[in-house]
Parts: structure tokens; C-alpha cells; sequence
């Protein structure tokens, strides 16, 4: 199994002014980590320890302050790697006035599919997310489970290797929660490997291969998924002391 991901020595400091006054945070301290090909990796931790800014960092978005990372064993992660990348972002936004069938044909045409391979993946990729029977409804007073379900559908549209989910449980009632974990497991059998961030510890353990335990910027623990997953958690994390909400 090759690593699709690899991650040496993040470090990421956010500098800003607040009421005139120059502030500093540091995000992320040394963050090491590799994703194995078809793995689903799990990042946890606290809010504001670091999930999203790795994200953002692995997708350009940012800039860290030092530190590498390969996606497919390429440093430099250009458009033809990009292309390989599925993102879900944390709030996934869309207009409320389009059908989830416009939305990815616009999405598809900005990323350059060509059309028709664009029409069949669209039909494919409403039907894998159970999107079929309201793919011609604008998606004004669509449920956040069904938003979360688009957001996934967009995310795969292009088929890429790596899926990078920032929170794809966060806000979902309990069936909203079981759809996305079935569809992640469904992922992996496809083939995909998954990078996720989570809060919802109880579903890590049911969907994640390893799971990265974030806290003071770093990764302080990988481990296999198991029942006391939570109670690990938290002893690890209590370990370094919880830190301020900043
Ligand atoms: N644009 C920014 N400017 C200043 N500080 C920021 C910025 N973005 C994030 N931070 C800070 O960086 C730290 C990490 O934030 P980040 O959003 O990565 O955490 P997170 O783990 O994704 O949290 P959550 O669980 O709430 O989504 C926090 O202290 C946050 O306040
Ligand atoms: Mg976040």
C-alpha cells in the first residue's frame, strides 16, 4: 500500500490585530502524520486545535509557516494533483435557488470535465449520494443532511483518489449520520482513500481505519479504532493539559 498522504512538521501561525492590538496564534506545532492508500484516516480533536488549518493547508489555501507534505508523492501540489482531490468543506455552501443537478453541471464545468462525461457522472453521483429523486428540486429547504449529501456528490464528481471531508457528520441528526458513514464505507470499498475530521468520536470508531489524536498542534497519538476510543481520547489530550479556548 503506497502513502497518498504525508505530512512532516506542519507549523502554522495565524497573526492578526484585534482592538489595535498584534496577537499571535499558533495553530499547528510540528503536525506529522501519513495516510495509506484506501485507508479512511480520522483527524480528532478539540475545536480550535488545528483540523481545519491542516486542511486548508493540504488544499493551498494557506500557507504553513514551515513544514512539507505530499499528496500522491508530489510536493508540489499543482492543478493535475489538485484534480485528484475531492473537498468537503466544513459549512458546505449553495445557492439555494439551483437544483442539485445544476449545481455539479456548473461545478463540473468550472473544473473542465468534459461534458459528456460530465452528464454521465452527474447521474452516477446523485444516484450514489441518494440524491436522485430530487436532483431536478432547487435545494432551497433541503435538510442539512441532504446539503452534507451534495457536498459529497461535488466532492466526487470528478472521481479523484483522495477525499479531504472537514466535518461531513457535523450538525446531522442520527440518520443523517448513519447515510454519511455508509457512504463513506462505500467510498473505501470503491476504492477512495478518505482524510475526515471529526468530533463525533462514537462514529470515528465506526468508520475509521486509524485515527490521529490532535492536541497543542501536533498529533499525539495514532491508533486503531477501539471501544474505549473516547476515554483514550480524553486521557491523552488531559495529558497535555486542555488549553484555553482562543
Ligand atoms: N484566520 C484566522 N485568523 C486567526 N486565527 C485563526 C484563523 N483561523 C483559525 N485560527 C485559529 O487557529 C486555531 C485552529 O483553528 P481551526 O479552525 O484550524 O481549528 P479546528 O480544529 O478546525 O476547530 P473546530 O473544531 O472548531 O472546527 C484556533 O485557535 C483558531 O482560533
Ligand atoms: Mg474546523
Amino acid at each position: 500500500m503506497s502513502k497518498i498522504l504525508e505530512i512532516e512538521g506542519l507549523i502554522k501561525s495565524y497573526k492578526y490585530s484585534h482592538l489595535g492590538r498584534k496577537s499571535v496564534t499558533l495553530a499547528l506545532k510540528g503536525l506529522t502524520l501519513d495516510v495509506m492508500e484506501n485507508d479512511i484516516f480520522a483527524l480528532i480533536g478539540l475545536n480550535g486545535s488545528g483540523k481545519t488549518t491542516t486542511i486548508k493547508i493540504l488544499l493551498g489555501l494557506i500557507r504553513p509557516d514551515t513544514g512539507i507534505f505530499r499528496i500522491f508523492g508530489s510536493e508540489n501540489v499543482n492543478n493535475d494533483i489538485k484534480r485528484m482531490i475531492g473537498y468537503l468543506p466544513e459549512i458546505p455552501y449553495f445557492n439555494s435557488e439551483f437544483t442539485p443537478g445544476e449545481i455539479l453541471r456548473f461545478w463540473g464545468s468550472i473544473t473542465g470535465m468534459e461534458k459528456g462525461y460530465l452528464k454521465k457522472r452527474i447521474s452516477e453521483v446523485l444516484r450514489y449520494t441518494s440524491l436522485e429523486h430530487v436532483s431536478s428540486r432547487k435545494i432551497k429547504g433541503f435538510s442539512r443532511g441532504m446539503l452534507q449529501r451534495l457536498g459529497i456528490a461535488q466532492s466526487i464528481l470528478a472521481e479523484p483518489g483522495l477525499l479531504i471531508l472537514d466535518e461531513p457528520m457535523g450538525g446531522l441528526d442520527p440518520k443523517g449520520i448513519i447515510d454519511i458513514r455508509n457512504l463513506m464505507l462505500k467510498l473505501k470499498k470503491d476504492g477512495h482513500t478518505i482524510f475526515f475530521t471529526s468530533h463525533l468520536i462514537s462514529e470515528v470508531e465506526k468508520v475509521a481505519d486509524k485515527v490521529g489524536m490532535l492536541g497543542d498542534g501536533k498529533i499525539l497519538k495514532i491508533v486503531e479504532p477501539h471501544p474505549d476510543l473516547e476515554q483514550d481520547f480524553l486521557d491523552t489530550i488531559n495529558q497535555i493539559g486542555i488549553p484555553d479556548v482562543q
